[in-house]
């Protein structure tokens, strides 16, 4: 809801938050409350600002505007030359050099969401207030534009810059959104930092006086710094206290800047990373800044996790998968990488099928001589040395076996080993200076040019229709380096942005062209897992390191932000191709079901424990596959600090729920652990048991031979070892429980003591595994 208070008053509400600004007497927005609900008042003079006395070094705004110095002031977007040394939110420059800038208030009214220009935004149920400020002197309008989402109880936010002189304007930086927040509460930042195969690992930095900014400059939103970052009371935790997170409708260069002032205040503020950029804005042109998305809780982080969830999974995600639950998949790279024929891919594509896959997806290597990463990216035609039938003739075959068909591209890409980079060499971005540094020996194509994105979605469309191909992973393995375009009338600092445009613009004709295709998208896993993909892809390959146990860890950290439903989790090959690390079939699963299933291993060569192992595992997920997908996301306990983590998902209706339990490292003869579940309805009465997990054998190593059946390891070369350990199958512990909800929220319940045995009421739970406890409402 949006009211206007007197004295240009704007109070936003959703269901639980209230974010209160105003246009202050001298015409700047003052930023007054953003926090939890309040009432709509008459009067909000209470929390104005009260610049009393002009003191010291401070510079005074103006003569009219008495004591009023904007260096103190709690505003809601900024600009440099009147007097705030803090970091402003907007840079100018006009042509005779000036970099002085000063909007002031002229109208608020309530208007339709704009769409952005060249960007994608949130769409669905939402009121917005458009705030227009002027700079006379340079004839600049601005637009700041707030949408409210009251279900999801978030704000967005985004700014239009209009030029209205017949000069030039260069923008040296407009950023999305700044938040004041008034002094008071000490915050503590969150961010999700990491590299290739090690994403959004979560970092805490206490906030002192200064600048803490983190964004990328590589072109991509990144695996370094993902652009969603959270702000804290010092004090809130997973389940209470004041939090606030941020993120951005964007998949290039961004920035996320927290600046707590000399006078205590804690500016916030995202958006397209100034670095090198310089937008050249002609008489009569606007530029549009991508869309920033605000949201509060008085509930923790977990309170701040599940507004972002809502939003993106009813307000960011869209087209025909939105609520469908998705395909089981197999997807043949950990298992064959390059080196496949039709034949394998076949025996594959069975063996999953037999398993209880519902698609495969044929991963890279199929097209011009790719037999390894050195060649052939812009060479879209199929090898048909590897596949004599083509797509078409593999695709029929594989939805002859009942699997549906999908299939890798990586099409921003060109290797200079090419049929397209020898014809045009100038469609990549380098420059004419030096050698372009190649990565992952390839080359970005130059998304700037209209010839270029021509190419690339003719090219997609083509490939779409090489057969019945009902999947897409769409992969970027590539930071930019050597940014220069050859486009006439390039202007260096907008190459980073405009590419990020013209990446949009096919993607926009592309899914609009083929709804009916489910579109993952990828980036060495999670070097562009933003936003602005989920506006045109359901779901994201979230990390190339499949080792369950750092899993744990990277799934955790992308929860803060974002929702299991945009997840892609795979149960992969041990020893982990990630980190050689062992870890049993199990609890690969354990780990990868809170999300969008897939396999990614040689099916063909599982023994038959895992074959055994892996049907079940299959079954149960589709058993409860929306549950997984699609309920409320829970995190207890901090995997980052504790040696158990637990993931909980509860239905909307609160009847069913799951609990994922994670172990760091066991310590034996710990005593019994108390298990407290979360969100459940007090008043319903479950039934509390566990998926009964397959347990081989070989666990247990010589310990077998204390038992009355000893066995021989080394009969027949080991043969018979491996024999017995793959047809008796030992399984968990079993719970069955029938407990309110209140009781399991609060005594919690206790689950057997870590032993190293199985049997008895004891669980056998390893370094590194897991279980899963399922809840059932029954009354
Ligand atoms: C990187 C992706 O993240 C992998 O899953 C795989 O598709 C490879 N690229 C293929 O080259």
């Amino acid at each position: 809801m949006i009211y206007f208070g007197k004295e240009n008053v704007f109070h936003l509400s959703t269901n639980n938050t209230s974010y209160i600004f105003r246009a202050s007497d001298a015409g700047k927005p003052e930023s007054l409350y953003y926090g939890k609900r309040i009432r709509e008042a008459e009067d909000y003079s209470f929390i104005f600002d009260r610049h009393s006395r002009g003191v010291g070094t401070m510079t005074s705004y103006s003569k009219k505007s008495g004591n009023l110095n904007l260096d103190t002031l709690p505003m809601e977007y900024s600009t440099y030359g009147k007097g705030d040394y803090r970091y402003p939110a907007m840079q100018l420059k006009y042509e005779d050099g000036c970099f002085t800038t000063d909007f002031h208030f002229v109208k608020a009214e309530k208007v339709l969401k704009p769409s952005l220009k060249g960007l994608p935004s949130s769409y669905g149920d939402s009121e917005t207030l458009c705030v227009t400020l002027e700079d006379k002197s340079i004839g600049a309008v601005l637009e700041m534009y707030y949408s409210v989402f009251e279900e999801a109880n978030v704000i967005t936010r985004s700014v239009r810059l209009i030029n209205n002189s017949d000069k030039l304007i260069r923008i040296n930086s407009i950023l999305s959104m700044q938040l004041d927040l008034p002094m008071g509460p000490d915050y503590t930042m969150l961010t999700f930092d990491g590299s290739w195969a090690n994403e959004r690992n979560k970092h805490e930095k206490k906030l002192y006086h200064g600048e803490y900014s983190v964004g990328s400059i590589n072109g991509t939103s990144s695996n370094r710094h993902n652009p969603f970052f959270a702000i804290k009371e010092d004090d809130a935790t997973e389940f209470s206290g004041n939090c606030y997170g941020f993120n951005l409708v964007y998949s290039g260069n961004h920035i996320a800047r927290v600046e707590v002032s000399n006078h205590g205040i804690t500016r916030i503020q995202n958006g397209i990373n100034p670095f090198e950029f310089e937008w050249h804005l002609k008489s009569g042109e606007a530029f549009d800044a991508p869309e920033a998305v605000l949201t509060f809780s008085a509930d923790g982080l977990n309170g701040m996790s599940q507004n972002m969830h809502t939003f993106v999974r009813e307000n960011i995600v869209r087209g025909e998968w939105k609520y469908k639950e998705r395909p089981i998949l197999v997807n043949n790279w950990e298992a064959t990488y390059f080196s496949f024929n039709e034949k394998k891919i076949l025996e594959i594509a069975k063996a999953g099928k037999e398993l209880g896959a519902e698609m495969f997806v044929l991963d890279d290597g199929w097209f011009g001589k790719r037999n390894n990463d050195k060649s052939s990216l812009g060479d879209w035609y199929v090898n048909k040395k590897k596949l004599p039938g083509g797509i078409d003739g593999l695709a029929k075959k594989i939805n002859q076996l009942g699997l549906k068909f999908g299939l890798w591209v990586e099409p921003e890409m060109v290797s200079p080993d090419s049929d397209l980079y020898r014809a045009h060499p100038d469609w990549a971005i380098k420059t004419d200076h030096y050698e372009p540094s190649e990565g992952r020996n390839q080359l970005i194509l130059d998304l700037t040019r209209e010839d270029v994105r021509n190419y690339v979605l003719n090219t997609l469309i083509d490939v779409l229709r090489y057969g019945n191909i009902e999947y897409i992973k769409w992969d970027m393995n590539r930071m930019f380096s050597d940014v220069f375009s050859h486009r006439k009338g390039s202007k260096a600092g907008e190459i980073f942005h405009r590419y990020v445009m013209g990446l949009y613009e096919i993607l926009d004709s592309l899914t609009a062209k083929f709804p009916h295709v489910l579109f993952e998208s990828c980036s060495s896993g999670g070097n562009r897992f933003d936003l602005g993909m989920f506006c045109y892809m359901p779901q994201c390959w979230t990390s190339d390191n499949t080792d369950s146990l750092d899993r744990v860890s990277i799934q955790t950290g992308t929860s803060y932000g974002y929702p299991q439903t945009v997840m892609g989790m795979h149960v992969a090959c041990s020893p982990s191709h990630s980190t050689m690390r062992q870890s049993n079939i199990e609890n690969r699963f354990n780990v990868a079901c809170f999300g969008v299933l897939g396999y990614e291993l040689d099916v063909t060569q599982l023994n038959k424990f895992d074959r055994a192992a892996v049907k079940k595992q299959i079954e149960f997920y589709k058993a409860h596959r929306s549950l997984f997908q699609f309920g409320t996301f829970y995190r207890i306990g901090d995997f980052f600090k504790d040696e158990t983590a637990k993931w909980m998902v509860v239905s909307k209706d609160k009847t069913e729920a799951a609990m994922g339990y994670f172990v760091d490292r066991v310590r034996p003869n710990r005593g019994n652990d108390v298990i407290k579940f979360v969100g459940l309805d007090e008043t319903f009465k479950y039934r509390l048991t566990n998926r009964v997990q397959f347990l081989n054998l070989k666990t247990f190593g010589g310990i077998v031979n204390s038992s009355p059946l000893p066995i021989k390891f080394d009969v027949d070369d080991g043969k018979v070892y491996d024999f017995i350990c793959n047809t008796v199958k030992l399984t968990t512990e079993k719970e069955n429980r029938f407990v309110y909800g209140d009781a399991l929220m609060n005594a919690g319940f206790k689950a057997g003591q870590f032993t190293i045995a199985p049997g008895g009421d004891a669980r056998l739970l390893l370094d590194t595994e897991s279980r899963i406890y399922m809840l059932k409402k029954e009354q």
